[in-house]
């Protein structure tokens, strides 16, 4: 099977609030990006990686892995599922028949251990599949007043995380659709349950975590150093 791994780097970054976008913040010897970069380019089963970057980014021409021979760059676009299909487009012209393998560049934790488990889930998830993680804490619904409504069954709960695989033309379809439908995509299955499909849950490691707020920043990088272990 042939795969294509997207990454989202098109992101501004506004609750890190940092002087330049998140991703290319540093975390220990290399850049978030260069980490994710890094986990990808070199797993044998990923042919192409394509990057969607911000119109005028200025950084990621100065990263050591910018000349990679399976690299390719598209330009992003204003929410992440804009982002996303924009490289959709280019992975479609690439192999039509190829999977891809969406992963945000905001996290550099991922390991292959991972990519190995969704990928392999595929006998199991015709249709497509997403690394998750179990919720662990009981979960509470609230009205609008902050006072609480009721424990919803924690069991049925999962975080949702990259990567997260699927057929590229079913990808495609359906995330142009649910966007020209003005439905609010934040990753790749809330497309793909849109258009009626139920993809598959892979239990995932939880270090693979969103680098989203400044205080994510210290535990990024004892997940990285452990990795490095
Ligand atoms: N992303 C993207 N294009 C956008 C917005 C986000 O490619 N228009 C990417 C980000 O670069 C990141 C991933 O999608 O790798 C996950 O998004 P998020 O964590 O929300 O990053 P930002 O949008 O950059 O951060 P914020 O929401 O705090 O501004
Ligand atoms: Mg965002």
């Amino acid at each position: 099977k042939s795969i294509i791994a997207i990454v989202p780097a098109a992101g501004i970054g506004s609750r890190m609030g940092a002087d330049k976008p998140k991703q290319y913040l540093m975390l220990g010897q290399q850049s978030i990006l260069a980490h994710t970069l890094d986990v990808l380019l070199s797993h044998t089963d990923i042919s192409q990686v394509i990057v969607a970057l911000h119109p005028q980014d200025q950084h990621f021409k100065q990263l050591p892995q910018a000349t990679h021979p399976k690299l390719s760059l598209v330009i992003g676009g204003g929410e992440r599922a804009d982002s996303v299909l924009a490289a959709l487009d280019y992975a479609l012209a690439i192999n039509p028949q190829a999977w891809v393998l969406v992963h945000d560049a905001a996290r550099p934790c991922l390991r292959h251990e991972d990519i190995n488990k969704l990928i392999g889930s595929v006998e199991q998830h015709p249709q497509g599949a997403i690394l998750a993680a179990p919720v662990r804490d009981t979960m509470k619904r609230s009205d609008a007043s902050g006072q609480i409504t009721s424990t919803v069954d924690r069991a049925l709960l999962w975080h949702a995380l990259t990567p997260q695989f699927f057929p590229i033309t079913s990808l495609h379809r359906n995330l142009s659709q649910a966007l020209a439908a003005k439905v609010s995509i934040t990753d790749e299955a809330s497309a793909m349950e849109w258009a009626g499909v139920r993809p598959g849950l892979v239990n995932g490691r939880v270090d693979n975590i969103k680098v989203t707020h400044p205080d994510d920043l210290q535990l990024a990088a004892l997940f990285i150093s452990q990795a490095q272990q």
